[in-house]
């Protein structure tokens, strides 16, 4: 049983995620499927779906304009948030540990963290990918989370851009986050592997070991594309 996690990004509707969730509730798999939408689409019931957020605040409630807090989230009936993401790294500062403070709260409203790391290309080119990859899971996932966490290894450099590392450097990379999780106490963590999944390379990147399913952004805004990856493995 694999994960199968979208990222609607700052796409979509609450119509047209009915009828995504509409068209996912008689497909024939037992994986996990769940939906990050934008805050304005959350307390649309998804059925068989579980519904995620894709950020949340690092604080409780208070003055802290434009921001949503986790626990106003699980009020929405969501169950998971995507914190850490690339897009929120890159265009607003949001550094490991602001990250980690952000996953604590989700996991303080009884939510499940998605917690995104991931090299971009300069990082990848200069040699860094494997440091950048240990230091981002050291220090973007809480110590004491308690195994109520999933991990999303997002190479920067390939998401939205039709490009994928090799099954060799996936596997590689999926191998230090299943050890570092480990050695954090957090052995068995689910961890998920994104940037530019599709149809046609779903089963394949969800056959290399250590990879629990996959977080898919552009192809898992049409029932036609996404249906594919979910059904492409049991
Ligand atoms: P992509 O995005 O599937 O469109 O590459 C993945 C992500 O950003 O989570």
């Amino acid at each position: 049983m694999k994960i199968i996690a979208g990222n609607w990004k700052m796409n979509g509707s609450r119509d047209s995620l009915v009828h995504m969730v509409t068209a996912l509730q008689d497909i024939d798999s037992k994986n996990t499927v769940i939906l990050c939408v934008p805050y304005t689409m959350l307390g649309v019931d998804g059925g068989r779906v579980a519904i995620g957020a894709q950020d949340a605040s690092a604080h409780d409630h208070g003055a802290y304009t434009g921001e949503v807090s986790a626990n106003m989230i699980a009020a929405t009936g969501a169950k998971y948030v995507i914190v850490g993401h690339s897009e929120r790294r890159q265009y607003h500062g949001e550094t490991n540990d602001i990250v980690r403070a952000k996953a604590a709260a989700v996991i303080a409203a009884g939510l499940t963290p998605i917690i995104c790391v991931g090299e971009t290309m300069d990082e990848k080119q200069a040699g860094k990918t494997m440091a950048i990859i240990e230091s981002g899971v050291r220090e973007s996932v809480p110590n004491d989370a308690n195994n109520n966490v999933i991990v999303a290894y997002e190479p920067r450099w390939a998401i939205g851009a039709g490009l994928t590392p090799t099954d060799s450097e996936i596997a590689d990379a999926h191998k230090l986050i299943a050890d570092t999780l480990t050695s954090m106490g957090l052995g068995g963590t689910p961890v998920l592997y994104g940037a530019s999944v599709k149809g046609t390379n779903a089963a394949q990147i969800m056959s290399i070991p250590n990879v629990d399913g996959v977080l898919v952004g552009g192809a898992s805004l049409k029932p036609d594309d996404f249906i594919p990856i979910i059904t492409s493995v049991k």
